[in-house]
This record gives structure tokens, C-alpha cells and sequence, in this order.
């Protein structure tokens, strides 16, 4: 019996260094997790940074092609963050001088102003190029400029849209990249451009709209752009040759 006892005892106290022994593991082990992971990536608020060619020369708003059959493109407010230079002109080859709209964002019910557009012309725009349904990217996601390629959404040709080929979500550029056709459920986040019109030079300094696609915030989730540019890439447009 009494050994019974001893043994129960034994145990018991067994028992109870276990679970000390796991609750000071996990202490350490939480403690080393938050010491070991690195801060998330970041910024903690909106750059200014000029728009440059790949030779760092800054890029001038009445070079921009208008109706450029090849996407343009910039990192924006950080690395690995794609977003469209559009300059939108009609079926004419004239600027369309874009206006301040309000926009739905559907999901939601919020609406918002989008940014007119800058330059010379006021027909320069820029929105994120990542698809707000399921972040599918250039070249599924581009620009049909008028007059140079269109594309059949419920059976009418339409220009002057951001289309996206992974699920059929569309965006009205003019309009502030608002939804034209889902799944998507948000439109495209705008980049506030700013033109000087004294060097006709041009730089992003903000975005508006919903979050980017995927990210928690827009200032965090990527490396930062080192400098005070950001480098436009003309990544050119596989459909057309
Ligand atoms: S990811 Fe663009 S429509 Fe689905």
C-alpha cells in the first residue's frame, strides 16, 4: 500500500516538472521566436519620389506615348509593388483630359474621389497593376488603349479599360480605375502623380483608394525603394508584336 502511495506520489511530481519544463520551453520559445523574426517590412509613411528612366534621367510627362500600345510601368510606394502609367487618349489619338470622379468601392458600399489626371494634357494617370480580385498581374492585367486593342466583355468590344484575363475583372481608367465587370469587388488603387509643369517632370506621392491588393497596408510588405526615384520599366505587351 505504501508503495502504492509512493508511486502515486512519484508521479505526480513527475507530472508537474513536465509541465513546467514545457511552460518554460514555450516562454523560450516565444521569447526566441520575437527575437529572431526581423521587423516587417516597411515604411511609415507616403515617399515623394520622381519618376525616372532606366538611365535615372527623370521621365518628362510630354514624352509619355499616348495610347502606348506597351505597358509602362513603376514600384510604388515599395519594391516588388507594380502600378500602370497610363497616358489615355480616345479613338482619335486626342488626350482625354481625366476629371475627378467618385468612386464605388462595391464590396463595401465606400466611395471615394479619385485624382484627376496630370501633364500637359491632364490625361495622365497611374493605378496599382496588381488585381484587386485574386492579385493576378501584368500581362493577364493591362491596358487596351483605344484605338490600338480592344477587348469583349459581355459581348461588346470595349477600349480604354483595365482588363484582367485570369477571371474577367475590368476597370474603367477613366473613371478612376472603378469596377466595370467583377469578380473583383474593388477598383484599382490610384497613385497621386504630381506634375511640375516649370521641368515637365513627374512624381508619385501617395496612394488612394483600397489597400493593395494582398498587403495589410500599402506601407508595409515589401522593402522599401531606396533614393528618391522610382525607375519606369517599359515591360512592353506579349499580344502585340
Ligand atoms: S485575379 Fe484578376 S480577375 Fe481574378
Amino acid at each position: 500500500m505504501d508503495q502504492e502511495v509512493d508511486n502515486g506520489r512519484r508521479n505526480f511530481l513527475k507530472g508537474l516538472v513536465l509541465l513546467s519544463t514545457l511552460a518554460v520551453a514555450g516562454m523560450g520559445l516565444n521569447t526566441a521566436l520575437r527575437v529572431l523574426s526581423p521587423p516587417p517590412l516597411g515604411i511609415s509613411s507616403f515617399p515623394t519620389l520622381k519618376l525616372v528612366d532606366s538611365n535615372g534621367n527623370p521621365i518628362k510627362a510630354s514624352s509619355i506615348p499616348l495610347n502606348s500600345p506597351s505597358a509602362l510601368q513603376f514600384d510604388y510606394p515599395l519594391q516588388n509593388t507594380p502600378n500602370f502609367l497610363l497616358n489615355i487618349g480616345d479613338s482619335n489619338g486626342n488626350p482625354i483630359k481625366i476629371e475627378s470622379v467618385e468612386v464605388l468601392i462595391p464590396a463595401t458600399g465606400e466611395k471615394y474621389l479619385s485624382l484627376p489626371g496630370v501633364g500637359p494634357n491632364g490625361s495622365i494617370v497611374a493605378y496599382n497593376a496588381i488585381c484587386q480580385h485574386l492579385g493576378c498581374i501584368f500581362p493577364e492585367l493591362r491596358f487596351y488603349p483605344a484605338g490600338v486593342e480592344s477587348v469583349n466583355i459581355q459581348g461588346q468590344q470595349l477600349t480604354n479599360v483595365i482588363h484582367c484575363l485570369c477571371h474577367g475583372s475590368t476597370y474603367d481608367p477613366v473613371k478612376g480605375a472603378s469596377v466595370v465587370t467583377g469578380p473583383t469587388t474593388h477598383p484599382l488603387p490610384q497613385v497621386k502623380l504630381l506634375w511640375d509643369s516649370s521641368t515637365d517632370e513627374l512624381y508619385a506621392s501617395l496612394m488612394i483608394g483600397p489597400v493593395i491588393y494582398g498587403r495589410q497596408s500599402d506601407l508595409v510588405g515589401e522593402e522599401p525603394i531606396s533614393g528618391d526615384t522610382t525607375t519606369v520599366v517599359n515591360v512592353g505587351n506579349p499580344f502585340i508584336s
